[in-house]
């Protein structure tokens, strides 16, 4: 089979770049927006690295003309941002803040104006804190209704303007890190509670996905999946095993669900004998297989190594969905799967594990089992950046990182997976949920850090150069 010749990007591959409101816009209280969960959750002691926030954050409320002519110069075909539900509903419901939406008319007609397509995350984390207050935001079911309209109210404000569309981003990471590890707000540290919300962030998905469908949207829309692939760590039947688990647990328990509308059995059996298993009400069942995506987001960064681990084995219980190591020796499941390191891989300062081939692999197990279009909605490397006196910043190391990615992708397109784009994380340096803005992932540095706001300048890294490059020659060399 002369596999090679289809190795080469298709002609409207998406080269894009990505974003989430909170961690980039700042003016947190201005025009009109309301709290979201996460205003207020930073504002506890010892939640955020140095108590950082996205108070300010990299200013690009104010400063998205200058993004956006940035992205121009690197020649970005899409760029992937978030909408923040509070600056539209300032309580999650009722009249539309006009003031609000008027911001992201003004991006998104920004970004058309230099034939960048608008690629739109409804859900990026920020839950307007009414909704939070009121009934418990993704514990009731009222959500869906809510979510439902605030996600139409922004179809029809885009319509024919905006063509690619994200559902809900992570959701593994938001119900995981917020319900079961206390990482994220509403701060809970309780496995039913987690399944609980979860079961009902996936009928708000597939809701919002019907409804784009029904209203016979121009686009496409999906949800964005944090995928981190699981090994084996060898051969010995035990730990292939474990690693199947944790295939099960961690990844099809939401892939699955987003494509077939069905939990997988064995993870479901698991939750059950846990007390831990989502009530699934009549209905819920039909409105889940009846929601069909466009495409799957895969936010990539790594993948992790699994073993044996036996029933008075180590760690909780409680799933580590981040892919974060830190206590890797210790994290797991009981009669599951531990989670050990993988000595063939680099890692990053924060012990992320550097695994290219992997992003292969995700794409080449997702295509075999959905048959479904990939757009890869993250991929990237936060490290400490420094800045020269001639303000220039030398990241070979992204590059590195990247490039490796970018070629694992044209690989898996000669495997044969469809993927439509492809955004790095991020498109200028931004909050770090956790880890304040020491953390950097941008092809663009910004001149602040957690002591303090400093100029805000831009300044383009040599990783924006190499990008441009690759975007020019549509992947050729990659
Ligand atoms: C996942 C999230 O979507 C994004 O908000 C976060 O900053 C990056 N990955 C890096 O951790």
């Amino acid at each position: 089979m002369d596999h090679k010749k289809l190795t080469a990007f298709p002609d409207q591959f998406l080269w894009g770049s990505a974003s989430a409101a909170y961690q980039v816009e700042g003016a947190w209280d201005e025009d009109g927006k309301g709290l979201s969960v996460w205003d207020e959750f930073v504002r506890i002691p010892g939640k955020t690295f140095k108590g950082t926030n996205g108070d300010v954050a990299v200013d690009h409320y104010h400063r998205f003309k200058e993004d956006v002519a940035l992205m121009a110069e690197q020649g970005l075909k899409t760029y992937r941002f978030s909408i923040a539900w509070t600056r539209i509903f300032p309580e999650g419901r009722g009249e539309v803040n006009v003031e609000g939406l008027n911001f992201y008319q003004d991006l998104v007609d920004e970004l058309i104006k230099h034939n960048i397509e608008p690629m739109i995350t409804l859900y990026h984390w920020d839950l307007p804190q009414t909704l939070q207050e009121e009934y418990g935001g993704w514990e009731s079911r009222q959500i869906i209704e809510d979510f439902t309209n605030y996600a139409a109210t922004l179809f029809e404000a885009f319509r024919g303007k905006v063509h690619y569309w994200v559902s809900l981003n992570e959701q593994n990471v938001f119900t995981s890190l917020g319900y079961m590890l206390a990482a994220h707000p509403p701060g809970v540290t309780d496995p039913k509670r987690m399944y609980a919300a979860n079961h009902i962030a996936n009928l708000a998905n597939a809701s919002v996905i019907n409804k784009f469908h029904e209203l016979q949207m121009p686009g496409k829309i999906g949800p964005s999946f944090a995928y981190t692939p699981n090994y084996a760590i060898d051969s010995d039947p035990k730990n292939v095993l474990a690693a199947e688990n944790a295939e099960d647990l961690m990844a099809h328990y939401w892939m699955d669900v987003y494509l077939w509308g069905k939990y997988p059995i064995a993870a479901m059996r698991f939750l059950e004998e846990q007390g831990w298993a989502p009530t699934i009400e009549p209905g819920d069942q039909e409105l889940l297989e009846s929601a069909k995506p466009d495409f799957l987001g895969i936010n990539y960064y790594q993948t992790a190594t699994n073993a044996f681990n036996p029933l008075d084995g180590v760690g909780s219980g409680k799933m580590n969905t981040t892919g974060k190591k830190g206590s890797s020796e210790e994290s797991g499941v009981p009669g599951m799967y531990k989670k050990v390191t993988n000595p063939f891989v680099d890692r990053t300062n924060w012990d992320w594990e550097i695994d290219p081939e992997g992003l292969r692999i995700a794409l080449r197990r997702i295509t075999s089992r959905y048959r479904v279009p990939v757009m890869i909605t993250e991929n990237g490397l936060g490290e400490y950046d420094k800045i020269t006196a001639e303000n220039e910043i030398h990241d070979d190391y992204r590059i590195k990182y990247l490039s490796g990615h970018v070629h694992a992708i044209k690989e898996a397109i000669s495997d044969g997976a469809e993927v439509l784009g492809y955004c790095t994380w991020s498109f200028t340096d931004l909050l770090s949920w956790l880890n304040g803005y020491q953390k950097r992932y941008g092809f663009v540095y910004v001149d602040r850090d957690e002591d303090g706001e400093r100029t805000m300048n831009r300044y383009k890294k040599d990783s924006f150069y190499w990008y441009q490059e690759v975007i020019k020659e549509n992947g050729a060399n990659s």
